[in-house]
């Protein structure tokens, strides 16, 4: 029987029962019964169920919490919804004082709360996995020591930096779309229940209480906000997309750091994976999924904003689809951070040392320091790498005397700035692409980290 056939004198249509019904909620069970576990025990303590009926009905729910810990609980074809579900089996239980617990409430709170009870819940393991992945840059970071690399724009090599400067750089990005997750707390921490269907209730209904008992900082301000609105869950699954851009990212240069040409990473065979067809590979497909499945997170957090963005106050059923998009949304998420930290904490680099060429910016500032205008040192360095380009010549070939011959204030001994290390070491700005820097930066992370 479904929570509302009063009115109606025909059993729900198969179509109709197929198509409205949908399963997804069934992962809210655990939120939903704690939710009105709190519930009931606000309907004891104001008077409107008596304490011992409240209490029955507290008893009943906690025996089904646990079956929902223990996997035990069983869903039936007829349970419309997760909230049906858990009333229906309470009847079970209890019998027929079940039929109190939905007093002062309504599906459209009800399931609004238990999306930020999950959400609540699942940000705090996102953060946990985000700092996981952030913990194996920091160590690979270690294990690469000073070793250098090119750092590229427009994917040509531009200067040289510690290749840790470049897994940190990910571990910074990683670190704010954790603090976004922690930030978003702050707007799913509202409890909406005794908002009820949209307008409130008539009983004496205490929000206070029950936010409380949830660990709820705040309760609605208007009841018809508190059920329409799901721009907390449309705020989650940004912060999902947004760490899938971050993993996608990461994703790219460690599939394009595996090829032949670049060479700059092996994987264990335990993270990578075969051809049927041809013998020698060896795939990052971990990787490659990550870059894929960002593509279903960014289509999933589009989708939340477009469901919402045509609907009248307050709520409507096609605010249902909310629950398949940030579900898809957020498996997605989870799985890529746990597969990039693996295949980081696996992974060994051995980055390749750039090309004389990116030492080009370090020696014009070697004549900035000497007082030539910077746009002049600019001009010089680039007649000289025109010069040795026209003579078939590359810049390991560059001698004291090329120096000398393009700037008056160059000396023979310059020519050691040609050296991506040595040009690494001048390297003095905060944060920039040299040890000290790197070494500062894992310190702060590990703070971080704790
Ligand atoms: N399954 C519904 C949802 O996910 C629950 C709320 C149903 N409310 C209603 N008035 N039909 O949104």
């Amino acid at each position: 029987m479904t929570l509302w056939s009063g009115r109606f004198e025909e059993v729900p249509d198969d179509v109709l029962w197929g198509f409205t019904v949908d399963t997804s909620d069934r992962r809210l069970l655990v939120d939903d019964i704690t939710g009105s576990i709190a519930h009931v025990h606000m309907l004891g303590t104001t008077g409107i169920v008596s304490e011992t009926e409240a209490a029955t009905i507290g008893d009943g729910l906690s025996a089904i919490l646990d079956e929902a810990w223990a996997d035990s609980f069983e869903f039936k074809d007829g349970d419309e919804d997760v909230h049906s579900a858990v009333e229906r089996r309470l009847t079970e239980l209890v019998g027929i004082v079940a039929a109190k617990l939905h007093t002062g409430r309504s599906r459209n709170d009800q399931i609004c709360l238990d999306i930020r009870l999950y959400l609540r819940r699942s940000a705090h393991v996102r953060v946990d996995q985000i700092k996981s992945l952030i913990r194996s840059l920091v160590d690979q970071a270690e294990n690469v020591g000073d070793a250098v690399s090119p750092s590229y724009t427009h994917l040509q090599q531009a200067q040289a930096i510690p290749f840790a400067h470049h897994l940190l750089a990910y571990a910074w990005m990683l670190k704010r779309d954790a603090d976004r997750f922690t930030d978003m707390c702050e707007r799913v921490d509202v409890s909406p229940l005794g908002a009820s269907a949209s307008g409130g209730s008539s009983l004496p209904l205490d929000p206070d209480q029950t936010a409380a008992l949830m660990g709820f900082a705040n309760t609605f301000d208007n009841s018809l906000d508190a059920v329409a609105s799901r721009d907390f869950v449309s705020e989650y699954a940004f912060c999902c997309a947004q760490t899938m851009v971050t993993l996608s990212r990461l994703s790219e240069e460690l599939i394009l750091w595996a090829t032949t040409e670049f060479d700059w990473v092996s994987y264990p065979d335990r993270h990578t994976t075969g051809s049927s067809a041809m013998p020698h590979k060896k795939n990052p497909d971990m990787a490659e999924l990550v870059r894929g499945k960002s593509a279903i997170v960014l289509g999933a957090a589009s989708g939340l904003l477009i469901l919402q963005k045509g609907l009248p106050m307050t709520y409507n059923r096609d605010l249902q689809e909310d629950k398949n998009l940030v579900f898809q949304a957020d498996d997605a998420t989870g799985g890529s951070l746990v597969a990039l930290a693996a295949m980081i904490e696996g992974a060994e680099f051995h980055p390749r040392e750039p090309t004389r060429w990116v030492t080009a910016l370090d020696l014009a500032e070697v004549l900035v320091e000497r007082g030539v205008p910077f746009r002049i040192a600019h001009e010089v360095i680039g007649v000289l790498v025109s010069d040795l380009v026209a003579d078939g010549r590359t810049m390991d070939q560059l001698t004291g005397a090329d120096l000398v011959a393009a700037h008056r204030l160059f000396t023979i001994d310059d020519v050691q700035w040609s050296n991506p290390r040595t040009s690494m070491e001048r390297r003095i700005t905060p944060g920039g692409g040299s040890m000290a820097s790197v070494n500062r930066q894992l310190e702060d992370l590990k703070t971080y980290l704790g």
